[in-house]
């Protein structure tokens, strides 16, 4: 893979959060995923991020309807049409000394271009219902879940804009085109020496 390829690649594994209805994703098609994302840096090489994977069609249906998509958008709700297939769920392994947050971020980085190269998208969920998880499935005390990973086949047109003033907002255009802004190359490095 060279340079335009990779960065396309990047540039069109974007956070969706309208998948089209029961479109099946299955456990093998999770563990593909974490096939990647278990490959990742991990500080001290400690690896504290653990993994639930969720297929099972009422579970995710009860992890969707509670986690709140897109809290920009106060006048738009997910349907039950447009719900994820399956989720992943990261958890946080206490008895082993990390750096948790980073970890997840670079595994999460690593599920989502995995994801798009198989013709998947998701949707990472910090507000995903910790306590409902831990009412559907068997966690042992040691592991907090940190994030939850809606899993599905897109279904919505997602377009990445140069941010503008400093807004950073997503935005709907009127044929619902989902727009991300950016910040562009000057607005980030703050120096070169
Ligand atoms: C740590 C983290 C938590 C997030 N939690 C949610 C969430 O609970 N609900 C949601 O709809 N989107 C969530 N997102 C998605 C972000 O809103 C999204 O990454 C952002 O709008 C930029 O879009 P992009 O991922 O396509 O670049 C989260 C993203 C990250 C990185």
């Amino acid at each position: 893979m060279n340079y335009d390829e990779l960065k396309s690649l990047v540039q069109s594994s974007r956070t969706t959060r309208r998948f089209k209805k029961d479109a099946k994703v299955t456990n093998e098609d999770l563990k593909e995923l974490l096939e990647v994302a278990r490959l990742t840096s991990s500080a001290k090489n400690m690896q504290p991020i653990k993994y639930i994977l969720v297929t099972k069609k009422e579970e995710v249906l009860q992890l969707a309807q509670t986690a709140a998509w897109a809290a920009h958008f106060k006048e738009w709700e997910q349907s039950d049409e447009e719900r994820p297939s399956a989720f992943i769920l990261m958890l946080n392994d206490r008895m082993i000394d990390g750096y948790p947050l980073f970890d997840a971020g670079a595994s999460f980085t690593a599920i989502s271009l995995a994801a798009k190269s198989k013709g998947l998208a998701v949707c990472p969920m910090a507000s995903i219902d910790k306590e409902l998880c831990s009412k559907l499935f068997v966690i042992p005390d040691n592991l907090d879940v940190m994030i939850g990973i809606a899993v599905g086949i897109g279904n919505e047109t997602i377009q990445l804009v140069d941010a503008k003033a400093g807004d950073t907002n997503y935005y709907r255009l009127e044929d619902e085109t989902h727009c991300v802004p950016k910040r562009t190359l000057d607005q980030i490095i703050m120096g070169e020496y």
